[in-house]
């Protein structure tokens, strides 16, 4: 009989090795490979009709389905009784709505009727589970269901986390916010200042506005202070204990950004995730657009394509020219360090489905395989694959939201996304490649994907009735003859191509019929090792980074962090987990290196000096300066720039609600010494540097910190 701390030791080593050898689970970290498939829990599937009317929220159910801002019964049961239905789809990953405890009471709209937050972004109770979602307790059985069958159909849980705000500050619960059951405090008497005050957000594009306004009069959280900080780092920590494998963080533009990086930090110190955001701009020509992909590329967190959603709505919904999506994608491949990690959708919650804004199912069927055989992982709105639309008043939120109609396994969409889901599993080239666009005009976008030797052809013709000659196309396919991956479904067939030189094969002439989409594809046999991703990006010595990619071989290794050899923790022919080893903070090049001495190449990945504290710098009097000149915060840590002095490279631009002071948010490595300076960036890029010696300051060892100080003339 074994005493009880050895049977308690026996016990956790069976669930360690038990989830190590998990057979379908690849690391959270690599999402590249992966298909996500968007679900609002309330409007999926209704699995258990017992929670429908829950006893402390009653009466914001609607079993008739008219009134479209009530609860409809679905619910995480719901989810997980269709766990088959997605896998045989080829979705790997699914992300619920927000499945935190919410609003208990409905708030009329403007013509009296009721609405409730069926949809989860009112979230009052960040650690317990919505009734309506789950059970009458609040507990999360339902939850851990749903993640275990998942993990055993091999999809990942993505829960949409939602950090900027709680409930309407005026009206229903005024913002209360429980810890577990605890009130914590409200809005309208907030005397531990939990909220920010400052009415809504009115100029969408001013830094401060965005941040530190309110959003639709959502109370907004002040995530600067410790409490609110701890609260929702231990909310997303329980998150990862119930098994999620990643965050759709919810309005990342309207929450303190320097905070979210530490809010990153956390959770990847935590266990491996992956986690993008949802940051809300038209175009690469937005005014913050320059904001958005410092802030990606700097924290780690990843984000939604939203300017290449609206580019592939203006292709397939509105017939533009295919250059539009080919010049978002050259522009944001310059930008992102990680364009690979960014989340592409043709449409979601927040606006028109796709067939509401064109009712043509073959341009349906040419966005979703786009979105499937580009780089970025492809996320898919609940329903698309049975054509789900509801036109009510131009469609858009809340008739984007039906109930899902049915659940089909023969349609077209259906199928296409099976297959080419396991294309993108099977050749590495989708995730981890290259993009080349090989051939265009405005009906015709021909575009290679390119990982080492392997290599998917794409062609789509969107044309619904001309077909077009398709002459000098080169491509990096190897010579021979390929049949469509699609075996025809979407009218494609097969292509031959000859040898050339340079990468430049020919294929002969052929022709593209109308409304066609043809998918060809190479892998090449196995070479030295090729590294295709790291996740996450950003992190300090001691957290476990997953890297993956092809031909690793099954004998350990070593993996580098520019010259210092680190730990290594795992080891498959495709994927590595390996520990931050303890070097000076800064940019590294990470290979890999396997037992026959060859080298991969090298992949970024920024080392962090310690794990994260949120500080509120303030800098008083710093002017005077001209429209169009910003402070910026520079010092001698990674985090602080390494004494950087670009827009793109040093901490800010600083906020200035109060001119001439200035403040920024920044997340700093605990438990050290800073040095640091203000500068000016003038408009033109001319830099000032504050007089004096350098500021000093230690970061405290955990919590929040401040510092206030004179701009040194
Ligand atoms: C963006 C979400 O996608 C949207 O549906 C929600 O209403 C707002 N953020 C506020 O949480
Ligand atoms: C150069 C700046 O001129 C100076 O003011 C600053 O203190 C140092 N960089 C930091 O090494
Ligand atoms: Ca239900």
């Amino acid at each position: 009989m074994l005493n009880k701390s050895t049977r308690r030791a026996v016990l956790s080593a069976l669930v360690f090795v038990a989830l190590f050898l998990s057979p379908f689970i690849s690391r959270a970290a690599d999402f590249r490979r992966e298909v996500v498939y968007q679900i609002i829990t309330d409007r999926f599937f209704d699995g258990n009709s017992a929670n429908n009317n829950p006893a402390q929220s009653s009466g914001l159910y609607d079993s008739t389905k008219t009134n479209w801002r009530a609860y409809w019964g679905g619910d995480l049961q719901g989810i997980q009784q269709k766990m088959s239905y997605l896998a045989g789809m080829g979705v790997t990953a699914i992300w619920i709505s927000p499945p935190v405890d919410n609003l208990n009471t409905n708030i009329p709209d403007g013509n009296g009727n009721p609405t409730a937050s069926y949809h989860g972004y009112q979230g009052r109770d960040f650690k317990r589970i919505e009734e309506h979602s789950g059970s009458a307790s609040n507990a999360w059985t339902d939850f851990d269901n749903l993640v275990t069958a998942a993990h055993s159909n091999g999809i990942k849980v993505i829960v949409d986390f939602a950090p900027n705000h709680s409930t309407q500050d005026n009206a229903g619960e005024f913002g209360a916010l429980y810890d577990n059951g605890t009130f914590l405090g409200n809005y309208t008497s907030d005397s531990n200042g939990y909220f920010h005050h400052n009415g809504n957000i009115s100029n969408w594009d001013d830094r401060y506005q965005v941040q530190y306004y309110t959003l639709f009069n959502l109370a907004d959280l002040n995530q600067e202070h410790a409490t609110v900080d701890a609260y929702m780092k231990a909310s997303a920590l329980l998150f990862q204990q119930h098994g999620v494998d990643g965050f759709r963080i919810d309005a990342i533009k309207h929450i303190t950004w320097g905070w979210q990086y530490s809010l990153a930090n956390s959770i990847y110190a935590n266990g491996d995730s992956f986690l993008f955001g949802e940051w809300y701009q038209t175009s690469t020509a937005d005014p913050l657009y320059r904001d958005s992909y410092k802030y990606t590329n700097k924290s780690g967190i990843s984000m939604l394509d939203f300017p290449l959603n609206t580019a592939i709505r203006n292709v397939f919904g509105s017939n533009a020219n295919f250059s539009d999506i080919d010049a978002v994608l050259t522009a944001e491949a310059a930008n992102f360090t990680w364009d690979e990690d960014l989340v592409t959708f043709i449409d979601n919650h927040d606006m028109t489905r796709f067939l509401t804004l064109l009712n043509n199912n073959n341009r349906l069927h040419q966005a979703l395989a786009f979105i499937l055989t580009q780089r970025g992982v492809p996320c898919i709105y609940y329903g698309t694959e049975q054509y789900l639309h509801n036109d009510t008043t131009g469609g858009g939120d809340p008739y984007n939201r039906p109930m899902m109609n049915a659940f089909s396994t023969t349609t077209t969409a259906y199928t296409l996304t099976n297959r080419l889901s396991t294309l993108r599993r099977n050749n590495p080239a989708i995730g981890y490649g290259s993009t080349q666009q090989r051939w265009m005009n405005s009906d015709v976008y021909i575009y290679e994907r390119k990982f080492f030797g392997n290599t998917v052809l794409v062609a789509i013709n969107k044309n619904e009735t001309t077909s077009y000659p398709v002459t000098g196309l080169n491509t990096a396919l190897p010579a021979g003859t390929y049949a469509d991956t699609l075996t025809g479904l979407l009218g494609g067939s097969s292509i031959t191509v000859a040898a050339g030189s340079g990468g430049n094969n020919p294929v002969s002439n052929f022709t593209l019929p109308a409304h066609t989409v043809a998918v060809w594809s190479f892998t090449e046999s196995p070479a030295a090792p090729q590294v295709g991703v790291i996740g996450p990006t950003v992190a300090h010595p001691g957290v476990r980074v997953t890297i993956g990619g092809k031909n690793f071989g099954t004998t350990t290794g070593t993996v580098k962090f520019g010259t210092t050899t680190a730990t290594v923790n795992s080891w498959t022919a495709t994927k590595i987990v390996a520990t931050v080893p303890v070097v000076t903070n800064g940019n590294y090049n990470v290979t890999v290196t396997n037992s026959s001495a060859q080298v991969s190449n090298g992949i970024q990945f920024t080392v962090l000096a310690a794990k994260l504290i949120p500080v509120t710098f303030t800098v008083f009097n710093a002017s005077p300066t001209q429209t169009g000149d910003y402070i910026f915060l520079t010092g001698n840590t990674v985090e602080l720039s390494n004494w950087a002095t670009t827009w793109d490279a040093a901490v800010g631009p600083m906020l200035t609600p109060n001119y001439p002071n200035w403040f920024l948010n920044v997340s700093v490595p605990a438990g050290t010494t800073l040095q640091f300076k203000f500068i000016k960036i003038a408009a033109n890029g001319t830099v000032t540097w504050e007089a004096g010696a350098n500021h000093t300051y230690t970061v405290p060892a955990s919590g929040v910190g401040f510092v206030n100080v004179n701009w040194q003339y």
